[in-house]
Order: structure tokens, then sequence, then C-alpha cells
């Protein structure tokens, strides 16, 4: 693990745009994809600020997301909405370089043609897409993307993007899965708050008798994991 640690979360953030933003879309096209929840809605209205916005290369980026809950684009819980409010609505991104699952359509198929769509538009190792870069939460339970504790075998699953559901509230998501995450060129956890604190410090841990973390697996699977927090771990 690379633990990139800083004092703040707006430092947290302002490093994330820095090192991936602006310094990922100097050269060329940056394939990303990001996660929802509310971690990233920090990052994303620091980026549109215009100082941070006019040093990136937007035309170079081709946004995707990790995961999405399965609601309208207009719904309080859509990740589209998230970073529609907070970044898009902003920034000179261009219709055709945003791909947002669509939570509004079956489940099912809408996994089927995510995952035909990031096939066809990245290049692909062993069968699977490969992200330039791919920005991950962290839920208190260890879950990432949306592959739960409940649903372990996702890491697994060599198909892009498949059904999940939040054991909580039952909520029906559509996911990014264990392996094409695996094989992102750059791997980040965004993590921030106290909150997280003792999830993350177990994870590092990650002795037999830990919980099955699933984000746990990548910082196995990856030595280099970055992880960008505010926490002392
Ligand atoms: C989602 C996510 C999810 C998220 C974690 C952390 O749609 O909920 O993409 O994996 O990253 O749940 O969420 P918070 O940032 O809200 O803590």
């Amino acid at each position: 693990m690379i633990l990139k640690k800083y004092h703040t979360a707006e430092a947290v953030a302002e490093a994330i745009i820095q090192s991936v933003f602006v310094e990922g879309t100097e050269q060329e096209q940056l394939n990303l994809a990001v996660s929802g929840g509310s971690t990233p809605r920090l990052l994303f209205e620091l980026l549109a600020k215009e100082e941070n916005s006019k040093r990136v290369h937007w035309e170079h980026l081709q946004l995707f997301w990790v995961d999405e809950r399965c609601v309208p684009p207009t719904d309080k819980e859509s990740n589209y909405l998230m970073t529609y409010e907070s970044l898009l609505q902003y920034v000179p991104l261009r219709e055709e370089q945003i791909h947002r699952i669509k939570g509004e359509d079956d489940v099912n198929q809408e996994a089927e043609r995510y995952s035909k769509l990031v096939l066809n538009k990245l290049p692909q190792q062993e069968g699977l897409p490969v992200f330039d870069v791919i920005i991950l939460g962290l839920g208190d339970d260890g879950h990432t993307s949306s592959i739960f504790p409940t649903e372990m075998y996702l890491l697994e699953e060599n198909i892009p993007y498949l059904p999940a559901t939040n054991p909580y509230s039952a909520q029906k998501r559509v996911a990014l899965t264990g392996q094409t995450i695996l094989k992102a060129k750059r791997l980040l956890f965004h993590s921030v708050g106290e909150g997280k604190k003792e999830v993350l410090q177990e994870i590092i841990q990650n002795t037999p008798k830990s919980k099955p973390y699933p984000s746990a697996y990548f910082f196995r699977e990856r030595e280099d994991v970055e992880l960008y927090t505010d926490q002392s771990l």
C-alpha cells in the first residue's frame, strides 16, 4: 500500500485533484472511474472551482462510474446526480465524455449494457477492460464499489459490471467487480473522516481473524494500492 496521508479532508481532495485530474490529463486520454456516496462530493466541489478546473485538460477525460444505485438520475440517491450537482454542471465536459450508468433501467440489462460499453471504449487485458485510474470509496462495513460483505463472490467475477444488492436497504445497484478493479493501472482508495479509521485499520492489518472486508482483497492483491486519507493509521 502507498499511504498518502494529509491533515484535512480538503488537503486529501486537493492531492487527488493534482495527481489524477491535473497531472493525469496532461498528456493523453484518461479513462477514469469514480465512486459515489458522500466522500467524493468535497473533491468534486473543489475541482469545480475555477482555480482548479482551469488546470485540468478536460478534453482528455473520459468519465465512468464505479457503481450506481438503481434509481433515476433525478433521485437524491443517484451517484450521477451527486456528480452532476457538484461537478459536471460547472466544467467543460462534453456529453460524449460522460458515461453514466442508467440507474433507472433494469439492473441486469444495464449491467450488461455498461459492461459492453466499457469493453468497447477501453483497452483490454485478458478480456477485461483496463481503466487508467479507479477511485474507490470505503463503507463502514468494508464494502467498496457496491461489493458488500454479503456478496464476496463479486470480487472474483470476470464480468466488468454486475447487479448487486445493498443488504441494509435491499437497494439494487450496478457494481464494478473485483477482477476489473484489479486490472486498473492506478487504484486509489479515498477515505476520510474519523468514522473510517477503525475499518481502515482493520483492513490494513488484515489478520486471519479480521472480518471479510471486500476492500481488504485489493490491499492484499496489489501492493501499489494508493490510500488517500486524513487518518493516522
Ligand atoms: C455508493 C458507493 C460506495 C461508497 C461507500 C462509501 O454508491 O455508495 O460508490 O461504494 O464509496 O459506500 O460511501 P461514503 O463516501 O458515503 O462514506
